[in-house]
């Protein structure tokens, strides 16, 4: 079985192709990750991986990176682009035969209004229509994405929920259940999987990660409206970046349906216990500055 992770080089695809290096090395399955630059291709072959150059921007290159693959797990970026990307791989893999997509998309309801939960419900709809078989992923917020902050500020916590409490899910786990799916298409085709392993309020996480790394860390809450103008700042692609900043303004609000929810998808299909935030700070606080 021939498996293509794309966003190999990103956080959740990256996760992956670390869990899936085993069935690879012995040789259970062929596993290519995508990059669409050589420096990203030199990092993933630095860890032993097999790159595949694909670039969503290039559509000349999705067909070829696609030849012969099975499983494919659709994982785009924090860009309105998204709808396109996907467009464009999904067409190239149903010109190559390929069978199963595992997608990455976002924790929402059905009916959610906001956009880019809607785009990624849009993309399921594609892939369903197109006659692929599927699993979808809809995670809550990535303890990665958080943790990242921290790492770089570790005496606090800047959030834009106020004192909602969210669920969370790291990408070891998204990416668990990802390759779950990916090697057993059969066994989670037409299976939409909820992902949220615990829900703590912003203080809560602050309160926990002072316990692990036995520092002060101290939660500022902003203004959920503060965060479209920081994120412009950093060169977010804009569209994209209001969806988030809306979603996030309404989701402290209390409005947003399911955003504090907790499911047992991760057990369930791996067989072992979700991480939660204190398993993964205290895996991780050996990246914490001294
Ligand atoms: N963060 C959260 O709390 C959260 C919550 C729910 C859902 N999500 C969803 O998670 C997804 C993002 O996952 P992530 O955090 O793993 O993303 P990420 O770390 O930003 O990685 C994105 C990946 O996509 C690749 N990529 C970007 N543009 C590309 C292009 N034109 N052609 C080929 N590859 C391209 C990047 O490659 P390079 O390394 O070359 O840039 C990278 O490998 C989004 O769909 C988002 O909606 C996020």
């Amino acid at each position: 079985m021939r498996i293509l992770v794309t966003g190999a080089t990103g956080t959740v695809g990256g996760a992956a192709m670390e869990l899936l290096r085993p069935e690879a090395e012995a040789g259970r399955i062929e596993l290519l990750g995508a990059a669409r630059s050589e420096d990203g291709a030199s990092k993933l072959r630095g860890k032993g991986l097999t790159p595949v150059a694909l670039d969503y921007d290039s559509p000349a290159t999705l067909r070829p990176a696609l030849r012969g693959v099975d499983s494919v797990f659709l994982i785009t970026g924090y860009s309105v682009d998204m709808l396109v990307h996907s467009k464009r791989l999904l067409d190239a893999a149903k010109a190559e035969g390929v069978r199963h997509i595992v997608h990455l998309g976002a924790l929402a309801a059905d009916d959610t209004p906001f956009a880019h939960f809607a785009w990624h419900q849009m993309v399921e709809r594609t892939i369903e229509a197109m006659g692929f078989s599927w699993t979808h992923l809809r995670p809550n917020f990535f303890i990665d994405t958080v943790w990242n902050g921290f790492r770089q500020r570790p005496d606090r916590i800047v959030h834009f929920v106020g004192d909602r409490r969210v669920s969370f899910v790291c990408a070891k786990d998204m990416a668990a259940v990802g390759a779950e799916a990916l090697k057993r298409p059969d066994a989670h085709a037409g299976r939409t999987y909820p992902l949220a392993v615990e829900a703590l309020t912003f203080a809560e996480v602050a309160a926990v990660l002072s316990d692990v790394t036995g520092r002060p860390v101290e939660y500022r809450p902003r203004p959920a409206a503060d965060l479209f103008p920081i994120m412009q700042k950093q060169g977010a692609e804009p569209v994209y970046a209001a969806s988030l900043a809306e979603g996030v303004a309404v989701t402290e609000r209390g409005e947003m349906p399911l955003s504090g929810a907790v499911f047992d998808t991760v057990e369930k299909v791996t067989g072992r216990k979700g991480i939660g935030w204190r398993d993964f700070a205290e895996a991780r606080k050996g990246e914490l500055p001294a």
